[in-house]
C-alpha cells in the first residue's frame, strides 16, 4: 500500500479506484455514516483515539472513505446550496483523498473544532500515530484548500514525523523526496 499516494487538484484518482482493504471503524470512535478506512489506517486511528481517551480527549470519525459516486453527490449538493469558494472547500469526484481510504474528518460536527482541546491534542500528537494535518493554515496556495482543522491523513509514522517536524504539506514533502 502506498500511504504516500498524493491525491490533489493535479493528481486525481480513477472512478474505478476503490481501496482493497476497507474496514469499519469501531462504533466507539465513529459517528458518521462514512465509517470505512483502510485496514491499517483504521488500526492507527483507533489506537490514537484510545490513547486520547485516556487523556479525556474524545476523537470520533465523521467522514472517512468516500466513494467517487458519493463525492460526486456531495460536491453537487454544495453547489446547489451555493457554498462560497466551493473549490477551496470541497474536491470534485476523483480529486478527493477521501477516496483513498487513508483520510478522515475528525469531530467536524463541532463548527468551532479549531478552538477545542481535541484540536490541540491532535496538533501535538497525531504524527506519533502516522497522521498529518493535511490542509494546514497558511498553506492554501500549496494544497489548494482552505484550512481544515479536522481533516487528517495517514502517511505512516516515519513520514508523519518528518512532515510534522519540518512543518510541511504532503505536496512539499513529496517534492523534496524526489529531489
Ligand atoms: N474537503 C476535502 C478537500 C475533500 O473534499 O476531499
Ligand atoms: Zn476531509
Amino acid at each position: 500500500m502506498n500511504y504516500l499516494k498524493l491525491v490533489n487538484k493535479s493528481n486525481p484518482l480513477e472512478k474505478c479506484d476503490i481501496p482493497l482493504y476497507l474496514k469499519e471503524i469501531n462504533r466507539e470512535y465513529n459517528i458518521g455514516k462514512n465509517n470505512l478506512l483502510d485496514k491499517k489506517v483504521k488500526f492507527w486511528f483507533e489506537l490514537m483515539a484510545k490513547q486520547a481517551k485516556k487523556n479525556n480527549i474524545i476523537l470520533k470519525n465523521i467522514s472517512a472513505y468516500r466513494s467517487y459516486e458519493y463525492q460526486e453527490k456531495l460536491y453537487e449538493s454544495y453547489k446547489e446550496n451555493n457554498l462560497e469558494n466551493l473549490d477551496m472547500s470541497s474536491a470534485k469526484a476523483g480529486y478527493s483523498e477521501h477516496q483513498t481510504g487513508f483520510a478522515l474528518d475528525i469531530n467536524m460536527d463541532n463548527i468551532n473544532f479549531y478552538e477545542t482541546i481535541e484540536y490541540q491534542w491532535l496538533s501535538k500528537n497525531a504524527y506519533k500515530y502516522g497522521f498529518i494535518l493535511r490542509y494546514p493554515k497558511d498553506k492554501e496556495y500549496i494544497t489548494g484548500y482552505k484550512f481544515e482543522p479536522w481533516h487528517y491523513r495517514y502517511v505512516g509514522r516515519k513520514h508523519s514525523k518528518k512532515i510534522y517536524e519540518n512543518n510541511l504539506t504532503l505536496e512539499e514533502y513529496i517534492e523534496k523526496k524526489q529531489k
